[in-house]
């Protein structure tokens, strides 16, 4: 038994009965101050709170590099709050939040207040996204180094929903990213390319008669910015890789040394454009949804760690926004809740009977440790161990639930799971050892 109690039985909080990894028999977490103290079977501690893992997986709090919140400018389809609610009951521990809010996040005032209204809510550790262009005009570099000096210490900086598709400007953003050591995410999309597009350009959409989104107009952009970070010798994240192209040009821009990194989200895992039959925009999203073709290189790709992780783009939508015709709704899906359950029924335990292309411990990986790694968060992703952080995430694998959209916790209810029944829930979420969200109930400070 690993035990770091020091002789002092007393601890804050006790997991009972979790599978770190989902692997060996159930042991008990005993935590004090914010960290795991010891590690083992039936350990004998007195502690002020007591929690019954029933033998569910125990995992590092999940990490989510891509969130929209919609504070300020859109409180009515998601506030931090309730954004941040929605993040704990979905098992994570941190969230970045995008900058594409009105106002822009694109000062250090902006970024500072997202960052400690997070905190005052005190459900995750909400991390503001900086703007890399004043306004996502994609015409002036904002000001990155105010914003990544401020209190939020803004790490990474995005024009997301829009692309930075000016070359030269983008070379200047990864050049003052590198000395200011932050991550650009960039959304690919070739604006020139998707004029009108508002469905993936395929058999599909030409049947539907909805204007096409061609994998090219991402791609060209992954290709283009993996050659400007090369050059620029920077990092440069891709948004929500949605083709089996960009799979591709990753595997390529790896080879070569180049600092590339990517994530997924998890409805590009599981639904593809077939979706679109009944012209809903619930399944209108930026980009779009794909072939099935695409969803299995992207399956594959994360599997083999060519896309390092899953992101949510969890993007709420008032009712009027999405309840209108295709063309005129708004892109964008709900995320923060179900994407532990989208990430099993596709990767895990995958639904159509396919072979598992990840264990536990590889949703650990894509769900947690890469994307803290990528954005440089030392004290989340970390091993579930003695001495480490008591951020964590327990996971009922034997679960399995039916989404109904308006019982989320976010305000908005553009969800594309709505009505499906999905494998796996969280049952518990820790963050620095206080406990987060338990048995589908948040506990705000
Ligand atoms: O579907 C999307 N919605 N894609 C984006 O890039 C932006 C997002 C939003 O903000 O609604
Ligand atoms: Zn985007």
């Amino acid at each position: 038994m690993a035990d770091a109690t020091d002789g002092d039985t007393r601890v804050s909080l006790l997991l009972r009965a979790v599978r770190p990894y989902g692997e060996g028999d159930p042991v008990d977490i005993a935590v004090r101050d914010g960290v795991i103290v010891a590690i083992g079977a039936g350990l004998d501690v007195e502690a002020d709170e007591v929690v019954d893992g029933a033998g569910g997986v125990v995992l590092p709090g999940f990490v989510d590099l891509h969130t929209h919140l919609r504070e300020p400018g859109r409180e009515d389809t998601e506030t931090i709050e309730t954004g941040s609610a929605a993040a704990a009951l979905g098992g994570y521990t941190a969230v970045f939040a995008m900058a594409n809010t009105d106002p822009v996040a694109d000062t250090a005032v902006l970024t500072d207040h997202v960052w400690a209204r997070g905190q005052q809510v005190g459900l995750v550790d909400v991390h503001p996204v900086g703007a890399i262009t004043v306004g996502l005009g994609g015409e002036r570099l904002a000001e990155l180094g105010a914003m990544a000096d401020g209190v939020a210490g803004v790490r990474m900086f995005s024009d997301d929903g829009k692309c930075v598709h000016d070359p030269l400007l983008m070379r200047r953003a990864l050049e003052y990213a590198r000395g200011l050591d932050v991550l650009i995410a960039q959304h690919a999309e070739e604006p020139r390319l998707t004029v009108g597009a508002i469905a993936h350009e395929g058999p599909q959409a030409s049947r539907l008669g909805l204007a096409g989104w061609p994998r090219s107009a991402e791609e060209s952009i992954v290709a283009r910015d993996a050659i400007l970070a090369r050059d620029a010798g920077a990092r440069v994240h891709i948004c929500h890789a949605s083709t089996s192209g960009t799979v591709e040009l990753l595997r390529w821009a790896k080879a070569q040394g180049i600092a590339i990194t990517a994530e997924v989200t998890p409805h590009h895992l599981l639904l593809d454009d077939s979706r679109l039959q009944t012209y809903d925009p619930v399944n209108k999203v930026n980009p779009p949804l794909r072939e099935s073709s695409d969803c299995a290189a992207l399956r594959a790709a994360l599997a083999e760690g060519v896309i390092d992780c899953v992101a949510t783009d969890h993007a709420p939508h008032a009712a009027q926004d999405k309840c209108c015709e295709f063309a005129v709704a708004r892109p964008g899906m709900l995320g923060l809740q179900t994407a532990l359950s989208v990430v099993v029924a596709t990767m895990v335990a995958p639904a159509d009977g396919g072979a598992p292309g990840l264990d536990w411990r590889g949703v650990a990986r894509v769900m947690s440790e890469r994307p803290a790694q990528i954005v440089g968060l030392p004290d989340q992703g970390r091993p579930v161990d003695v001495g480490e952080p008591a951020t964590l995430t327990v996971v009922d694998p034997d679960a399995s639930w039916t989404v109904r959209a308006d019982d989320l916790a976010s305000i908005a209810e553009n969800s594309p799971f709505d009505g499906m029944t999905l494998p796996a829930r969280v049952t518990a979420t820790v963050l620095r050892g206080r406990i987060t969200a338990f048995d589908g109930k948040v506990r705000p400070l």
